[in-house]
């Protein structure tokens, strides 16, 4: 039979992720092997989430960046210490939080050879084909509230119509892969890094985690 369809438009982790009854190691270690979308191939190696299996919260970011993508965490580099900060700053312990991104690999390009990795963002194809990860990730976490960290997460939990301008800092409810959310998007910790007013964006994430916060308590 001749298919008409784009190979592209097979991107998916789907079947990479393990079924039945599973936990968070054997999730993390499936993924480790996803072949899922092209990210894979360029990247140094999977980025899962990391946190407690009865964390309270699930924190969504974008994507690995650069130290991420060497070290095999998330959130571990300049955005994620600002991130941790704020998170203390609005009362939220980052050692109860659970926290992951919306694709599991770091994207990038170079300017020239062998110079710096520049992040690239990545497209709405690879975040609904990582998507089965996070999904399995919600649905082992089970927590009582998602804070969504940017556009890039909150299109890949909300769908594309999301914009973060005009839900930042307000509990949302959301059916997400079939089940009842309780959300706060913020901004991303890296646009507060790139922010003309570093400290004025600083304090806009931190009163949105506060909202998070309160909602959890
Ligand atoms: N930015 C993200 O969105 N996630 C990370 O893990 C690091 C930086
Ligand atoms: Fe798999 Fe996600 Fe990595 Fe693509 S970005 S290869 S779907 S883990």
């Amino acid at each position: 039979m001749v298919t008409t369809r784009a190979p592209e438009d097979a991107y998916t982790a789907e079947p990479f992720v393990p079924e039945g009854p599973r936990d968070l190691t054997a999730l993390r270690k499936a993924a480790a092997d996803c072949h899922g979308c092209p990210l894979h191939r360029d990247a140094t190696q999977t980025v899962f989430g990391a946190g407690s299996a009865h964390a309270r919260v699930m924190l969504v970011g974008e994507q690995p960046g650069d130290q991420e993508d060497r070290q095999g965490k998330p959130f571990v580099g300049p955005a994620g210490k600002l991130l941790d900060r704020a998170l203390e700053e609005a009362g939220l312990d980052p050692a109860d939080a659970y926290i992951t991104n919306a694709v599991k690999h770091f994207k990038f390009t170079r300017a020239e050879p062998r110079k710096r990795r520049i992040h690239k963002a990545p497209s709405l194809r690879e975040m609904t084909a990582c998507g089965p990860w996070l999904a399995a990730e919600l649905a082992l976490v089970e927590p009582e509230l998602i804070v969504v960290l940017g556009a890039t997460a909150g299109k890949a939990l909300l769908g594309s119509s999301f914009r973060v301008t005009q839900v930042r800092g307000t509990v949302l409810e959301e059916e997400i892969h079939g089940r009842p959310e309780r959300l706060v998007p913020t901004v991303h910790p890296s646009s507060v890094l790139r922010s003309d007013d570093r400290e004025a964006a600083y304090q806009g994430l931190v009163s949105d985690l506060a909202v998070a916060a309160r909602a959890l308590s």
